[in-house]
């Protein structure tokens, strides 16, 4: 039984006064609720985020980590440096990150090892483009990232992975995927981690879609068979939206 799980990405919003604000109202909103969720801010924020968000089950993550254990990396955070205060989650892989900041299949798989060897669940995702949407390749691309990504990771290790199914054409668009769409390519996502792994670890990995998520077509999107939650941009940094997803 895979219990739904929406987790918030705020990108490079909110600074401090904004981020306790947000974990006010937010913690209120939330009370009683048995839907997970998590807020992954900016790493000038996730102290605040920790402090303010500890007893309510509300999680806390960071949206990037450095795979080495420490040393002379400038401008980058470890691993133990985000457990030490107390941060659950990590996305790993955003297509932002893909783009902008080199992040390749390599360096999220030495990332997910990393992740997978301290407290932190990594959130890794992974999707297609809209020209490789259109010219048919998505399933093999999105197959590969896979592969690539869990390469040498074990069947128990992958179940604290969740996987984001993230459409780049969908990010920040409006331009949702149809739940259709999103259904298709996330028990794609499925089928291939049970030829990767076993039909058991498979059924029990948290997959989530992203890409405009918001309060207006979360139920539609949440109530797909093979989706167990979302990964949510713009619409995660209003409590009161936020709080309407996690509602679906
Ligand atoms: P939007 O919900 O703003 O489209 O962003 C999706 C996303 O990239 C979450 O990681």
């Amino acid at each position: 039984m895979r219990i739904p799980f929406i987790a918030g990405n705020w990108k490079m919003f909110k600074n401090r006064a904004e981020a306790e604000a947000f974990a006010l109202e937010f913690k209120d909103l939330y009370q009683g609720t048995d839907i997970r969720a998590a807020i992954c801010a900016p790493f000038t924020d996730l102290d605040t985020l920790v402090k303010l968000f500890e007893g309510t089950g509300i999680g806390v993550g960071a949206q990037n980590v450095h795979f080495e254990e420490e040393g002379a990396f400038t401008g980058e955070v470890s691993v133990r440096m985000l457990e030490d205060i107390g941060v659950d989650y990590c996305i790993v892989g955003h297509s932002e990150r893909r783009q902008y900041f080199a992040e390749t299949n390599e360096t999220v798989n030495l990332k997910l090892k990393k992740l997978l060897a301290s407290s932190i669940r990594p959130i890794m995702c992974c999707g297609e483009s809209l020209e490789q949407r259109d010219s048919g390749v998505l399933f093999d691309f999105v197959k590969t990232q896979l592969e690539e990504g869990l390469a040498g990771i074990s069947a128990d290790d992958v179940k604290r992975v969740v996987i984001a199914y993230e459409p780049i054409w969908a990010i920040g668009t409006g331009r949702t995927a149809t739940p259709e769409q999103a259904e298709e390519m996330c028990a794609f996502i499925r089928k291939t981690l049970i030829e990767m792994y076993d039909e058991e670890t498979a059924d029990e990995i948290i997959i989530q879609y992203g890409g405009s998520v918001k309060p207006a077509n979360a139920s539609e999107i949440m109530n797909q068979d093979e989706i167990d939650g979302a990964l949510v941009g713009g619409a995660s940094l209003k409590a009161a939206d936020f709080m309407q997803i996690i509602d679906f």
